[in-house]
């Protein structure tokens, strides 16, 4: 053999594996080696390729990405129309259709529906000819679309050419090219990182990645494809149901939907789509529905088309996410720590079933990416259980007396100036505890179940309180008592009786709990756990200085900072002896076993994947210094730790601000651990 025939056997035998390692990994989601020895056999073409050129074929692994951007886009007019879906919004749509079909159809008893999740992505088609990947273009109108072959040889789920041999020599195959939610994530902190643009949601991400001129860019956007349906297809032929070619277009390499199901009749369609609906959060990309589609092709040809959907599909909708309402006003709140949000006051509008009037605006910062004024038509969005927020202005709609919005520099509570300090984006009210809201949000905090842990005494009752001035400080609730509270508040004897009963109880506490419920900035609970394990006594702690403070397990320089200060205030140091005079105590704290472990009443959460290491090796390592793992993230959770394909968790630890680690900031951490344990 001469070495160019040697070299061309290697290069024939290295596309073959790596297009399917390629393959289990993005479509079977089972990758047989790890990505080192992939990233080697990929070196190993690339330099092949490389000392003989001519054996370089376009659909090579190493040819995704072109190196020349185009100037614009050509059009190219689709071989087939790509048609629309007709929407059904309530389970009612959905039987009129059923019905509508079985009028057409009166010799079948019952319907087969193949169905798949509604992705909220862009359209897209891809016409392979001899097996060879040679087009890729969007919806465009349904008639002609726009060429974006280069962008969607980028993408992975995307076969260059067709596994096997026994596919059509014409084929289009249809599908869904999105973003999934973790990716936006990142992609957003970055752009904000590095000030450029955000996107208000993924599906505006990956169109934007689409209309890309250079594919470099597209290279690096996290994107995902998943086929729907065959378009056109010619010299060959294809299963006669729907959810067959589905599963042939996996075996010709495509990644097609994990939640495809075939189900009878209607009420099948109604418990699909209710199923999906309750795993719509959890799942790792964004659906606006799902669709049905009649699972037999003959019934489907039989069914036809109206003019610009087909019969035979439909999507049921969930409800919108987003909508669009005025902004009337923004008003600033103040929180336990100071920290000023601004509010935004929206005409109330409907969004996913629930009336919206306010969304969170953040800080500073979000208004001025936002670049919102008062008077703005404003786009929101209520995804899942998360607070609604503003994501973006129609600026189109801005009337001519759109008002900028003022940050407030005194608080709108007291009278205190409000400061930025220099390495945060957060204002805060300067006041402390002689701020009322600050002072409200204490008592609130004070007495929740997690900190001292007074039943009955809820927000809206420690609200009126406060108001009523029968309560100035933490301390004051000790010194309720029943008979004027029933007065005052229309409690009731029996509500006032049971209310003064409880503060009573809650005196008897622990030293954690009420090292939490102090409220000292950044002490969790977690925190306070390991303050009172550390010092035993509360008296210990106050006198701690900050180096000290540092020894204690996940307390860093910020955190020593805030005790120092909390404890050196003249005040909080008033409230915390009339706690103790009124009768506040905690059993002795017991110096914790020598074999105590580092991670002892923490609760973690493990998402994605990690490279170098099971889930469950993970796991067990966490389980082996104390902590807990669980499966959800929640306000308990204290750290997340997130690999790639990280969904819908790692969204919620953003959202609650819970601390997220990496696989690296993982294993430096464990192993210190682990070495000092
Ligand atoms: S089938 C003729 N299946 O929804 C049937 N479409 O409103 C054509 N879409 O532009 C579409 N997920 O981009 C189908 N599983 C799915 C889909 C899906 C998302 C999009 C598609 C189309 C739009 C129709």
């Amino acid at each position: 053999m001469s070495p160019l025939e040697k070299a061309q056997a290697r290069v024939r035998e290295l596309r073959e594996q790596i297009n399917e390692h390629n393959y289990r990994y993005h479509v079977l989601d089972d990758p047989e080696v790890p990505d080192a020895e992939y990233d080697r056999l990929t070196q190993e073409l690339q330099a092949l390729e490389a000392d003989f050129p001519s054996l370089v074929t376009s659909d090579s692994p190493t040819q995704r990405v072109g190196d020349t951007p185009l100037d614009a886009f050509t059009q190219v007019k689709h071989k087939a129309p790509m048609l629309s879906l007709e929407n059904a919004f309530s389970d009612q749509e959905l039987e009129a259709f059923d019905q509508r079909l079985h009028e057409r159809l009166d010799d079948v008893a019952e319907i087969e529906y193949a169905c798949e999740p509604k992705y909220d992505g862009i359209a897209v088609s891809l016409l392979y000819e001899n097996g060879k990947l040679t087009r890729g273009a969007t919806r465009g109108d349904g008639a002609t679309g726009e060429d974006i072959t280069q962008n969607v040889r980028t993408i992975n789920t995307i076969p260059l050419s067709l596994r096997g041999d026994r596919f059509p020599a014409l084929l289009e195959v249809r599908g869904e090219i999105y973003m999934p939610k973790a990716g936006f994530e990142k992609l957003n902190i970055q752009a904000l990182s590095e000030g450029t643009k955000t996107f208000a949601n993924p599906r505006n991400a990956a169109a934007g990645s689409l209309r890309q001129l250079d594919p470099k860019i597209t290279e690096a956007r996290p994107l995902i494809m998943c086929a729907y349906s065959v378009g056109v297809s010619d010299g060959g032929s294809l299963p006669d149901k729907h959810a067959d070619i589905l599963q042939q277009l996996r075996d010709w390499g495509f990644l097609i939907s994990e939640q495809l199901a075939v189900v009878s009749g209607v009420l099948g369609c109604v418990e699909y789509y209710s199923g999906i609906a309750e795993k719509r959060n959890g799942l790792a990309y964004e659906i606006d529905g799902v669709v049905f589609k009649v699972n037999r092709l003959d019934l489907q040809q039989q069914l036809g088309f109206v003019s610009r959907a087909p019969r035979w599909a439909i999507a049921r909708k969930f409800p919108a996410q987003e909508e669009m309402t005025v902004l009337n006003d923004v008003e600033f709140q103040v929180g336990r720590t100071g920290a000023i949000t601004p509010v935004a006051k929206l005409e109330p509008v409907l969004v996913g079933g629930v009336t919206i009037s306010n969304a969170s605006l953040h800080n500073k910062d979000e208004i001025a990416r936002l670049g919102v004024k008062i008077g703005d038509t404003v786009i929101v969005r209520r995804a899942g259980d998360v607070i609604p927020k503003v994501v973006k202005v129609v600026t189109s709609r801005r009337p001519e007396d759109a008002e900028e919005i003022q940050f407030p520099r005194i608080c709108p509570v007291c009278p205190a100036a409000i400061e930025i300090p220099e390495d945060e984006s957060i204002a805060r009210c300067t006041a402390g505890l002689s701020c009322g809201a600050q002072l409200k949000e204490s008592i609130k905090h004070f007495c929740s179940r997690q900190a001292m842990d007074i039943e009955g005494l809820g927000d809206k009752l420690v609200e009126q309180f406060v108001d009523q001035k029968l309560i100035k400080s933490v301390a004051d609730i000790y010194s309720l008592e029943a008979e004027p509270v029933a007065r005052l508040e229309r409690l009731g004897e029996k509500s006032a009786a049971n209310l003064v009963a409880a503060i009573e109880k809650s005196k008897n506490t622990t030293l954690p709990r009420f090292l939490y419920a102090l409220g000292i900035r950044e002490v969790g609970q977690a925190t306070a756990l390991a303050l009172a394990n550390y010092f035993l006594t509360l008296e210990l702690l106050a006198e701690a200085s900050e180096e000290e403070l540092q020894n204690v397990p996940d307390v860093g320089p910020v955190v020593a900072k805030n005790i120092v200060e909390f404890m050196h205030s003249s005040n909080n140091k008033a409230v915390i002896s009339a706690l103790l005079k009124a009768g506040v105590k905690w059993p002795k704290v017991e110096p914790p076993e020598v074999d105590q472990l580092p991670l002892d009443g923490q609760t973690i959460v493990l998402t994605g994947t990690l490279n170098s290491m099971s889930r469950d090796d993970a796991k067990a390592r966490l389980v082996a210094l104390g902590a807990k793992v669980v499966g959800s993230v929640s306000a308990k959770t204290d750290k997340v730790v997130a690999g790639p394909g990280a969904g819908s968790k790692l969204v919620k630890a953003q959202d609650l601000g819970i601390e997220v680690v990496d696989e690296d900031a993982f294993l430096a951490w464990v192993d210190e651990l682990e070495a000092a344990h």
